[in-house]
């Protein structure tokens, strides 16, 4: 070989090696989990921007998952609902075959709860994901999209978790979510399954099941009930407006590269003390419904993520908090029927053992 040909080879491998990755196109989509808060705004989002997506939403409808967060979509043509586990291998195996990528955001997603009793978190977060990850090796799935969460990294006093941090999972929640995190990334690197990783930081918004610090608040205020904060209330959390998340999951799924995880953050870090205050101000509510209660159990201090790398790829978060703060306060205030209806049977049970002071 002359050496103007070597040169010609060797920067066309780098130029393959380089260039990145072709835009991935997707025609049907399965996602998990899509009756909940993250999948039912992503499904919405998801439709409303792709004209010829087709959607296939696998829910097991635990409790916080609500057919009606997904009322207005139900009757489209390019959405089809099916009422399943993603631990039914022969389930998964058979709407995994129907589809080009998975996004799985199906998960039990409570720390609380995951204190109380961590077994569903285990089977479903666990077990569930390699049911789907098996079914995709299978089918030669275009793309796995693993929603993961910022919570697999640990607390950190201070500094911004970047992707390549050792992952130091605290609750039994974010354990079950490490696992799955890594286990998908198991895929790509021994069998090549063209996994991505996503790990976003606190949401909030419309249709979240109230029990999560956002949606639990708004809504006790708006009844004139406690806001139950735990220890001192300094802990911090960035939080993440759920549309900037769906926006940012759309474009990982055309532009994220194979065996890469990406952070996910909004860039705004708030004591839970400045949520509560926010609140009870943009509500007028007085003060007196703030109530200190005994600390959660191995309660992370601080969240915080580095999204240098994914706004490299070209996303970043476009809602600015105070606006999206007060769009969600207003969404809770106008839709009460949609959640005083989750406010009974199991959830009074559920809220009574985990409030018992209050
Ligand atoms: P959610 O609890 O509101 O919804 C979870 C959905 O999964 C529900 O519809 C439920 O019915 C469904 N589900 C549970 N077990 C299932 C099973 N075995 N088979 C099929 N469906 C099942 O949760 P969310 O807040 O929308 O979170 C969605 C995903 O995003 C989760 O994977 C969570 O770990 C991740 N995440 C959430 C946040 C957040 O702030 N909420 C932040 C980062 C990552
Ligand atoms: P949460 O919404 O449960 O999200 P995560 O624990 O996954 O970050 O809680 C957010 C913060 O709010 C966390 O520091 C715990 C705190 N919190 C309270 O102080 N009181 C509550 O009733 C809840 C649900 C949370």
């Amino acid at each position: 070989m002359t050496f103007s040909r070597f040169f010609f080879t060797l920067k066309f491998i780098v130029l393959i090696v380089h260039y990145p990755n072709e835009e991935f196109c997707v025609q049907t989509l399965l996602v998990t989990g899509g009756a909940g808060f993250i999948g039912s705004n992503f499904i919405r989002h998801m439709l409303k921007t792709h004209e010829d997506i087709r959607i296939i939403n696998l829910d097991k409808l635990t409790y916080a998952g609500n057919p009606e967060n997904l009322k207005d979509m139900a009757a489209d043509p390019r959405y089809r609902f099916v009422h399943g586990d993603i631990c039914d291998g022969i389930l998964t195996d058979a709407l995994v075959r129907e589809s080009d990528a998975v996004i799985n955001f199906a998960a039990e997603s409570h720390v609380d709860r995951s204190i109380g009793k961590p077994d569903d978190f285990i089977q479903t977060d666990i077990f569930g994901t390699f049911q789907l990850l098996e079914a995709a090796r299978k089918h030669g799935i275009g793309r796995f999209i693993q929603i993961s969460t910022d919570e697999v990294y640990g607390s950190t006093e201070d500094g911004c978790f970047r992707e390549d941090d050792p992952l130091m999972p605290s609750s039994p929640y974010s354990a079950s979510k490490a696992g799955a995190d890594r286990l998908a990334y198991s895929y790509f690197v021994t069998y090549r399954l063209p996994v991505v990783i996503t790990r976003a930081s606190n949401n909030f918004g419309p249709y979240q099941y109230p029990e999560k610090l956002i949606s639990l608040f708004v809504t006790n205020a708006l009844d004139d009930l406690p806001l139950p904060v735990y220890g001192d209330g300094l802990n911090v959390r960035d939080w993440l407006f759920v549309l900037d998340h769906c926006e940012a999951i759309d474009f990982i799924l055309r532009k994220g590269e194979d065996g890469e995880a990406y952070n996910i953050g909004g860039g705004n870090e708030r004591t839970n003390l400045e949520i509560t205050d926010i609140i009870l101000q943009t509500l007028g509510k007085p003060d007196s419904l703030k109530k200190f209660v005994e600390d959660r159990k191995g309660h992370d201090r601080r969240y915080a993520l580095s999204i240098e790398k994914i706004e490299k790829l070209g996303w970043r978060p476009r809602h600015p908090f105070g606006e999206a703060m007060r769009e969600t306060i207003a969404w809770y205030r106008d839709n009460r029927p949609w959640w005083e209806k989750l406010k009974s049977g199991e959830y009074l049970a559920y809220y009574k053992k985990q409030y018992q002071t209050l």
